[in-house]
């Protein structure tokens, strides 16, 4: 396995995988890796005959007052993390490598980018689908794989693939927990013990709307009620927003009767944790 800074380089070894007629799977990331990145990269090197693994910490979708400067890097086990679950190469640029001489040019989404997230994120996804765009180009993979803990930046990248024709098949990969169902998260590292002990409450409240959907529960305002009482029952918790939209369109729906995305984000102590599930009819 070999780690690249630059997009020339990339390039090259892409372009000869492709003269010996191999696939390719994409994992793009921003580092810090954990069982989640893992199990996508694990899939990828099933899917695929080589694997580019980017990390990237994307200056353009953290907001002012955002962890852009502290988000975690560890770029010597994320090495290990990739070569262990099956990765071929490593592209691990600079900020200057990837927006240096005068950028300014934006991949701008209207509609599911403007609820969930959206509201309290203002520019993340515009960020976001920026960076996949220029990373598709640079790689050019066959194939994408994104997780379904951050179900709305999957469903926005499903989308700007599809609207802007890029010819790369999006794979949905299923969240991977801790033990007690917290989703494995890059900025779970930012928890002391007690903010960690707290989290659970996240998938605990996403849980009970479970159940109360496996119940047959159809009101979207009945299952939020209890979702946000659990909430805040835990002190160090507090919600950023719970919603229950279309599984499609993630606009939020008055009555449940087709696939719904039930998504939450709870700042706890001063990181914010986000969680969903989808629930199909
Ligand atoms: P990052 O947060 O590093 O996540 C990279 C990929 O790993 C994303 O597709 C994310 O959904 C997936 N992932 C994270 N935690 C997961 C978990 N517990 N289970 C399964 N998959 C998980 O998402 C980003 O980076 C960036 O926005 C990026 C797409 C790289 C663009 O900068």
């Amino acid at each position: 396995m070999k780690t690249v800074n630059t997009i020339q380089e990339v390039r090259e070894c892409v372009k000869a995988w492709r003269a010996e007629g191999l696939t390719v799977g994409f994992v793009p990331t921003m580092g810090c890796l954990h069982e989640g990145h893992q199990s996508l990269i694990e899939r990828a090197s099933k899917e695929n005959d080589r694997v580019v693994v980017s990390i990237f910490v994307n200056p353009l979708q953290f907001g002012k007052g955002e962890d852009l400067e502290t988000y975690p890097r560890q770029p010597e086990k994320d090495r290990i993390v990739c070569a262990e679950a099956g990765a071929d190469l490593i592209f691990h640029p600079t900020a200057e490598e990837m927006y240096g001489r005068d950028f300014s040019t934006y991949v701008d989404m209207s509609g599911l980018t403007e609820h969930l997230c959206g509201k309290s994120r203002p520019g993340h996804f515009r960020g976001v689908c920026t960076v996949v765009t220029k990373l598709f180009h640079i790689v050019k993979p066959d194939r994408a794989y994104f997780g379904k803990k951050d179900a709305q930046q999957l469903a926005i990248v499903r989308k700007m693939a599809d609207d802007l024709n890029m010819d790369i098949e999006i794979v949905a990969c299923e969240t991977v927990r801790e033990a007690d169902g917290l989703a494995k998260s890059s900025r779970n590292n930012y928890l002391n013990p007690e903010e960690r002990r707290a989290a659970v409450i996240l998938p605990e409240a996403l849980r009970a709307a479970e159940r109360m959907l496996s119940s047959g529960i159809r009101t979207p305002e009945e299952i939020l009620k209890t979702m946000r009482e659990i909430i805040a029952s835990e002190a160090s918790a507090r919600l950023d927003y719970a919603e229950i939209v279309d599984a499609e369109t993630l606009r939020p729906v008055s009555r449940i009767e087709a696939p719904v995305l039930v998504a939450a984000a709870v700042y706890v102590g001063s990181t914010r944790l986000i969680d969903n599930f989808t629930y199909e009819m």
